[in-house]
């Protein structure tokens, strides 16, 4: 049985709003941004179902969490090496996974998807959780690119499904872009905002409109970068300097771009 609470969070508004406490997380895809989702989560407490489709996949996801907080505690715990070790056990535990998402979902209150960036599969994936899900369990998507409208549309939850973006790498960036459709409720909306402080991140909230934010900033002016370099006005090396130390930024361009991964670049300037 999942554990559900209702919980009345009062904000500078004076109309009390509710919100779903999310203590369970179930997140498919345990790729670079699920694992990465995963490790904050079981971080800060929550308890983690991690869904791939093969368990070679989930065991070199669960390795790579190890890693990264083993990474985490030698500067956390540097003077208490003990301490740090039972740190990373202790988180650990609270990540389980999976193959079986329809089974892992029983528990859930929030299903995080963050697979291939495809919106037939993702909608196929969600029209299949959404029979099995609780009624309660809120679902989300981690696209970077897709409209969160158009994959809600295969379930018939579309007042408890939003977008939740996180940033990679995961564990560093602070960001969080909580996406609400014109059906995403309220309540949905809030919990989702909720979630996403209770990781020690900072929320901001978006429309579904193509990029959110951040990434209808930055995919335009990574494009306009190469543009310049195709027309002969500058060299990557120097674009990505002048881009440093003109204006303060800690990558140029072109090492954003590496860093994203072109086929992902590709993906958000499709949409756009
Ligand atoms: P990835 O390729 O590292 O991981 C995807 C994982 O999903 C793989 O382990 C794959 O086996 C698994 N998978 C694929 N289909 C599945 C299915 N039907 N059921 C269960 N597991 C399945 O991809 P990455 O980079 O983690 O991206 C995942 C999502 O997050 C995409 O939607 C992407 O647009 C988005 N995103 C990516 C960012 C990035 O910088 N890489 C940043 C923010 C969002």
């Amino acid at each position: 049985m999942a554990f559900f609470t209702h919980h009345v969070c009062r904000g500078l508004s004076t109309s009390a709003a509710r919100h779903v406490v999310i203590k369970h997380v179930m997140i498919i895809g345990g790729g670079q941004m699920g694992a990465g989702v995963a490790q904050v989560a079981a971080s800060t407490g929550h308890s983690v179902t991690l869904v791939d489709t093969s368990d070679d996949i989930l065991k070199k996801a669960v390795k790579g969490i190890e890693g990264s907080l083993k990474r985490v505690v030698k500067k956390k715990f540097a003077d208490k090496p003990e301490a740090g070790e039972e740190f990373v056990q202790k988180v650990l535990q609270n990540v389980s996974t999976s193959t079986d998402a329809g089974s892992a979902a029983q528990g859930a209150d929030l299903v995080l998807e963050a697979i291939v960036e495809n919106l037939k599969i993702k909608q196929d994936l969600f029209s299949g959780l959404d029979k099995l899900a609780p009624a309660h369990t809120i679902f989300a998507s981690n696209t970077s690119s897709l409209p969160i409208s158009d994959i809600a549309s295969s379930t018939n939850r579309l007042d408890r499904f939003g977008g939740l973006h996180f940033f990679n790498p995961v564990p560093m960036m602070k960001l969080v872009e909580v996406i609400g459709t014109s059906a995403t409720s309220q309540e949905t909306f809030d919990s989702l905002l909720n979630f996403s402080k209770m990781l020690g991140k900072t929320p901001v909230s978006c429309k579904d409109t193509p990029g959110f934010i951040v990434n209808r900033l930055l995919v335009p002016y990574i494009v306009e970068a190469i543009r310049l370099h195709e027309r002969g006005h500058g060299s990557k090396e120097d674009i990505d300097i002048a881009m440093k130390l003109g204006a303060g930024y800690p990558m140029g361009p072109f090492e954003l771009s590496d860093y994203v991964g072109l086929d992902t670049m590709k993906f958000i300037m499709d949409g756009e």
